[in-house]
């Protein structure tokens, strides 16, 4: 709990607020200092005239940016997988029906064992500089391994995401029918109590994901039971997810590595609504082209960067790998990436209080042993990046 005191962090080389302040989106400032007190940003300035705090670090000219928003994350599972990953790599194509391994393995494991896996990879991701993680089920896909999975969530994020829908189990392979029924019935009312979001892997091009109308059967239920709307959309070929998640207002459609110019268009007139996530390390983990983060960007959408964290087609919690791959691979600069990682990925989780740095904002801060943003990507595969740890501020569920 927070001990109520303040903390002076002075010696900030380089800030990235990402308060919209500057014309560049990043708001970079210099040689600046800030206060942190319960857990909010108190005071930002120049480090001559900071005022008396409790206690005192001085970073010696490192960057500080907002902790990194990890908006899209699937860590509650047992098992693995790494020889499907090895397969991939010599050839193999990812269809989803690798999930079915991690659902019986998850579903083998106890309370305790799966809750201490969590909290290990949620630790992980703190270490590299991830402050706020979306955390999603779908590994359960029963009533009671889908509420399970979202309770132990719940005690690490209030981002917490009931995907009953991630693919049809193999226990109702002959009756989609009646498991549609059961995702949209009895399991989100086990679900909902523990779960901010709803989130469907809508893909025509596997077997094992749900076709637009089921997709729609699902968010629908969602939105009425209260739960705000996600997609898995258009990652293994073109498809109707990225038009539903518009049609529907979903804070966020995710992949979207395959977009038809209607798409963009559909994207770019909801943008500020619906946030294009991009999840490079999953392309990366599966052979996959790159999805085209230019040409969203230069179509005015909303663009946000995560991880996928999950033990199939991404098993990476490192968000500066992912600010890195987009950089390199999807057109964006350093400055756009690590937008898309903090503020871009808020707004995924349409939160204003994270993924910016201002005055009354969480202070949930990443540091840099570099002086500048241009390093995550620069120096790609090194451990720069950790989350900046301040006395008050681990009082919340996180990140
Ligand atoms: O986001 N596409 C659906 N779900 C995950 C992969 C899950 C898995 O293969 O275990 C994803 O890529
Ligand atoms: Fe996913």
């Amino acid at each position: 709990m927070s001990d109520g005191g303040s903390t002076l962090v002075s010696g900030i080389g380089e800030l990235v607020t990402c308060d919209g302040s500057t014309a560049d989106p990043l708001g970079l400032r210099h040689d600046v200092a800030l206060v942190a007190q319960e857990g909010r940003i108190a005071w930002i300035g120049a480090g001559s005239s900071a005022p008396a705090a409790d206690r005192h670090i001085d970073l010696g000219g490192r960057a500080v940016l907002p902790g990194f928003v990890d908006s899209h994350a699937h860590l509650v599972f047992a098992g693995d997988r790494a020889q499907e990953f090895a397969a991939r790599m010599a050839g193999e194509r990812y269809d989803g029906g690798g999930i079915g391994v991690s659902v019986a393995a998850t579903r083998a494991a106890t309370d305790d064992e799966l809750r201490a896996l969590v909290r290990a990879r949620v630790a992980e991701m703190r270490e590299q500089g991830t402050t706020t993680v979306e955390i999603k089920s779908g590994y359960g896909l029963t009533v009671d391994d889908e509420a399970r999975s979202l309770r132990i969530a719940a005690e690490l994020t209030p981002e917490t995401t009931y995907l009953g829908a991630h693919v049809v189990p193999a226990d109702y392979a002959g009756d989609r029918a009646a498991y549609l029924d059961l995702v949209t019935g009895p399991m989100l009312e086990a679900a909902a109590p523990y779960a901010r979001w709803i989130d469907v892997f809508c893909e025509p091009h596997s077997a094992h994901a749900f076709t637009e109308d089921e997709s729609r059967a699902v968010l629908t239920a969602g939105r009425d039971a209260g739960l705000g709307l996600r997609v898995h959309g258009n990652q293994l070929g073109p498809g109707p997810g990225v038009q539903l998640a518009v049609e529907l207002g979903a804070a966020s459609v995710d992949h979207c590595t395959y977009l038809s110019r209607a798409d963009v268009e559909a994207l770019s007139s909801a943008a500020g609504t619906t946030v294009a996530t991009l999840l490079p390390g999953v392309e990366f983990s599966t052979r996959s082209p790159y999805p085209d983060a230019r040409r969203l960007l230069d179509a005015g959408c909303s663009v946000a960067l995560a991880t996928d964290c999950n033990p199939g087609t991404c098993y990476s919690s490192s968000m500066p790998f992912v600010i890195a791959l987009a950089v390199r691979e999807m057109g964006m600069t350093p400055g756009e990436a690590v937008y898309a990682a903090t503020a871009g990925s808020a707004m995924a989780l349409r939160r204003r209080d994270i993924g910016r740095i201002e005055v009354g904002a969480r202070a949930d801060l990443a540091v840099l042993d570099a002086p500048s943003h241009l390093h995550l990507s620069y120096r790609a595969g090194v451990p720069i990046a950790r989350t900046l740890e301040l006395p008050g501020l681990t009082d919340s569920k996180g990140p």
